[in-house]
């Protein structure tokens, strides 16, 4: 399968928790390959963009008042598949039905405050990486270990 990306962002609940380490550490373990990674508060109008399939929903308010109440760490994470594995790994959206061993099965509560988004498709997650990074952020480099133990 050819390689993928996804945007992922820790939430501010999950900057908040000090849980940023853990969640990078999981998709690190996994194999997936990082290729952006920044610290941001995001405002009204970028939520807006990046929530707009949920403007008509009752819950949006609080989502969007909740996704810029602190900085969140946004991130691109390349791999096979990896808009369906991330997904995957974060567990459902409702914490009270994410299975233990994911990330909001481990880590969330509630529906309102469950850490971590990931893109919901190939189409979106491209839109989304646009949203918060630049073809400049996005860095092209391959892992070299070998070459890393010597100094
Ligand atoms: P995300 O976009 O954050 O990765 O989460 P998701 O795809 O699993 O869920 P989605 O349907 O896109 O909803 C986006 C976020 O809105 C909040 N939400 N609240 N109160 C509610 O019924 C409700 N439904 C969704 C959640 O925080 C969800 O992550
Ligand atoms: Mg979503």
């Amino acid at each position: 399968m050819a390689d993928e990306r996804t945007l992922v962002l820790v939430k501010p609940d999950g900057v908040q928790r000090s849980l940023v380490g853990d969640i990078i550490g999981r998709f690190e373990t996994r194999g997936l390959h990082l290729v952006g990674l920044k610290l941001l508060h995001m405002d009204r109008e970028l939520a807006g963009r990046h929530y707009t399939e949920h403007r008509e929903k009752p819950f949006y308010e609080s989502l969007v008042a909740f996704i810029t109440a602190g900085p969140v760490v946004a991130m691109v994470w390349e791999g096979p598949g990896v808009v369906a594995l991330v997904r995957a790994m974060m567990g459902a959206t409702d914490p009270a039905a994410s299975a233990p061993g994911t990330i909001r099965g481990d880590h969330a509560l509630t529906i309102g405050a469950n850490v971590v988004h990931g893109s919901d498709s190939v189409p979106r997650a491209a839109e989304e990486i646009g949203l918060f990074f630049s073809a400049a952020e996005l860095v092209d480099w391959r892992s070299d270990v070998a070459r890393w133990l010597q100094g």
